[in-house]
């Protein structure tokens, strides 16, 4: 039955401690982990966040908190004798999907950007204390987007508005120009970007071009197109015009000095 090490009392301590280090390696193991998943939802929408043991655990009582900049805050529990409660920030905002000690969810209901977030759940087990799973909640709200612009005074002024959540970035394509940015953070936790660019139209040589970078995606608005320096017609006729009064005065006075000629001659 015993193994033969060395023969002696040597062999008896060496078994001891492997059965020890088994015990040992059988109990780390029983405890397995929390398995769970982080989700990500629209702003307004519901989101469940489940844990589920690796391993069946003696399981007394079920904790959900939410993890704070001052630490973490209870939200709700479940334990066999006194069921689900939830905690009163919490109350009518989320509620239990799954009551049991085997496996837990969650649901929140119309999610707000407070949701946003990380969470534990904590199953307090017999005799092995606390295992914790820890879900993330990321918000997100869909870009909404457009561009104005007007060309006055040899001018193309643009602005294009981008509100989103996470924040959208806003760039532009174009060369040069004199550019300005603010933002506003909204009661709903989105946030709109106003971005203008003021452009002196005769050095616009490509069509202008709002890119706006949202959740890794990019989204162009396209401004207008440049028309071969966007020369003003009246511009145009004006210098058409000096350009022709020159040339008329230019064969004038070829054509005297050309008269004036052989007449001198003479
Ligand atoms: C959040 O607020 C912004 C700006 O008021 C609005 O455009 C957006 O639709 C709102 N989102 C939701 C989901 O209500
Ligand atoms: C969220 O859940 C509530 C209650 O179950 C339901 O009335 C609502 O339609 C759900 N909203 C969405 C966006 O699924
Ligand atoms: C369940 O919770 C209630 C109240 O929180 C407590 O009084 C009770 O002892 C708990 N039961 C078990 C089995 O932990
Ligand atoms: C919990 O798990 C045990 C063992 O797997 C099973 O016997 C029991 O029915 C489960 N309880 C629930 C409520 O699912
Ligand atoms: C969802 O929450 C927002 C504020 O966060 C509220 O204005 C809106 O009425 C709520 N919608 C529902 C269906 O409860
Ligand atoms: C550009 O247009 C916006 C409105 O579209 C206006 O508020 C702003 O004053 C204009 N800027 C210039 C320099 O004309
Ligand atoms: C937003 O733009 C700035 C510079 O314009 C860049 O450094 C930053 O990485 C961008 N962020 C995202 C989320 O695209
Ligand atoms: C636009 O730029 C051109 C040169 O690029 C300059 O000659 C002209 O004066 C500028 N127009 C205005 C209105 O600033």
């Amino acid at each position: 039955m015993h193994p033969k090490v060395n023969g002696g009392k040597c062999s008896l301590w060496t078994f001891q401690g492997f059965i020890l280090c088994i015990i040992l390696v059988e109990l780390c193991s029983t405890q397995g982990t929390i398995q769970t998943q982080n989700k990500d939802v629209q702003l307004g929408g519901n989101v469940t966040l489940k844990c589920m043991p690796t391993k069946d655990l003696n399981t007394l009582l079920v904790t959900w908190q939410k993890k704070t900049d001052q630490g973490v805050e209870n939200m709700a529990v479940f334990n066999e004798t006194a069921g689900g409660n939830v905690f009163l920030p919490y109350k009518h905002r989320i509620g239990f999907d799954v009551l049991g000690l085997n496996e837990t969810a969650i649901t929140f209901w119309n999610v707000s950007h407070q949701d946003h977030g990380c969470y534990y759940c904590i199953f307090n087990t017999f005799p092995l204390g606390s295992i914790k799973g820890n879900p993330c909640i990321s918000v997100y709200d869909n870009l909404k987007a457009f561009l104005h612009y007007q060309i006055a005074d040899g001018h193309l002024n643009a602005t294009c508005f981008a509100t989103g959540l996470p924040r959208p970035n806003i760039s532009w394509v174009a060369s040069g120009g004199e550019k300005n940015e603010r933002e506003i953070r909204n009661p709903n936790g989105t946030v709109s970007v106003i971005s203008s660019i003021l452009v002196n139209v005769s050095s616009l040589k490509k069509q202008l071009i709002c890119r706006i970078a949202h959740r890794g995606e990019e989204r162009d608005l396209k401004g207008p197109v440049a028309e071969r320096g966007y020369l003003d017609p009246v511009l145009l006729s004006v210098v058409l015009l000096i350009i022709v009064v020159i040339l008329i005065t230019i064969a004038i006075c070829c054509w005297r000095r050309h008269r004036k000629k052989p007449s001198g001659k003479f």
